[in-house]
């Protein structure tokens, strides 16, 4: 790993159910300005090597370079896979996070990611084993500068909790579904902000599809003259968030990028934020 490395980004443009188009879907996202990428080496739903022949074709253009990028995967247990899997699933957890990181690597032209998160805990609930050694494995990634930070994704609170009860290191990112219903994920986002873990949010508009039609989002859009997908994307950085956004639209592409010039009042944020409960 040489550096000099990319900063965090403050959008992240995500790669999954892309298919096909995710290449020109990617470099099309590199060219809006997007130089934070999210995907898994789990084809079920992401084409990684996509991805890279994406990346690939805008460096070839001249758009952006590898230290300007921060590229974000993540392992994914056999169970949340299909049969097409990125390694042997007859060997240990610690060898299979090597080899998905190493297919990952491949995929994506680089001799490093900047992000790399355990895609789901095993269970339910709790910390298991499973996810100890796998998150043992993950650090040695990181050790050996094939991964400059580390993360966990689909946690709720107590997986959190006992996570830290167990091991000595918090992730630097929780990556989850943020849905407004359960205040914005406020619980997990409480716990993210007081260790200084980075909370991105991910279905922020598919999840909460009635949140877009309601006044406290739909009045301050008509105000600013934006769109109510970039209220909820300025909203969601304004209380601390890294939003991803899955667009597959160019025009939504600059107008997700755009929405960080929008500063929401503090009420409206409040008010957002409080819009369920
Ligand atoms: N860790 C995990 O388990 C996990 C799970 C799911 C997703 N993710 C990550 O998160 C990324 C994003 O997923 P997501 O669920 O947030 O998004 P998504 O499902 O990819 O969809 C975003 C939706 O919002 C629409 N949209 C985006 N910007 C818009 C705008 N400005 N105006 C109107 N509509 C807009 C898109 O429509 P158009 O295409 O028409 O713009 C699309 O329907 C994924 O690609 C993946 O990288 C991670």
């Amino acid at each position: 790993m040489a550096g000099p490395f990319a900063p965090i980004p403050d959008f992240l443009y995500g790669t999954a159910w892309k298919k096909d188009p995710t290449a020109a879907l990617t470099e099309q996202a590199l060219r809006c300005g997007f130089r934070g990428v999210d995907t898994a080496n789990q084809l079920r739903h992401y084409n990684e090597a996509g991805v890279g022949e994406g990346i690939a074709a805008a460096y070839r253009a001249g758009v952006t370079s590898r230290s300007e990028l921060f590229l974000q995967t993540k392992f994914t247990y056999v169970q949340g896979q299909d049969h097409r899997l990125p390694y042997d699933p007859a060997a240990s957890l610690s060898v299979q996070v090597a080899q998905s990181l190493a297919s990952s690597l491949e995929h994506l032209g680089t001799d490093y990611v900047d992000s790399f998160l355990l895609h789901g805990p095993a269970m339910r609930q709790g910390w298991s084993y499973d996810d100890a050694e796998v998150w043992q494995a993950m650090r040695k990634e990181r050790d050996a500068g094939r991964a400059r930070l580390l993360g966990v994704s689909n946690v709720g609170l107590h997986h959190l909790q006992r996570m830290m009860e167990v091991q000595d290191e918090a992730p630097a990112f929780v990556q989850n579904r943020c849905f407004a219903v359960a205040g914005w994920d406020c619980d997990v986002r409480q716990f993210c902000r007081e260790r200084g873990i980075l909370y991105q949010g991910f279905s922020l508009l598919t999840a909460n599809l009635e949140v877009l039609q309601h006044p406290v989002v739909t009045d301050p859009a008509e105000q600013f003259k934006v769109t109510p997908p970039q209220v909820i994307f300025a909203f969601s950085r304004q209380i601390g968030m890294l939003p991803l956004t899955g667009t597959t639209n160019g025009e939504h592409m600059r107008q997700d990028l755009a929405s960080r010039e929008l500063a929401l009042p503090a009420e409206v944020v409040r008010k957002i934020e409080k819009i369920v409960g």
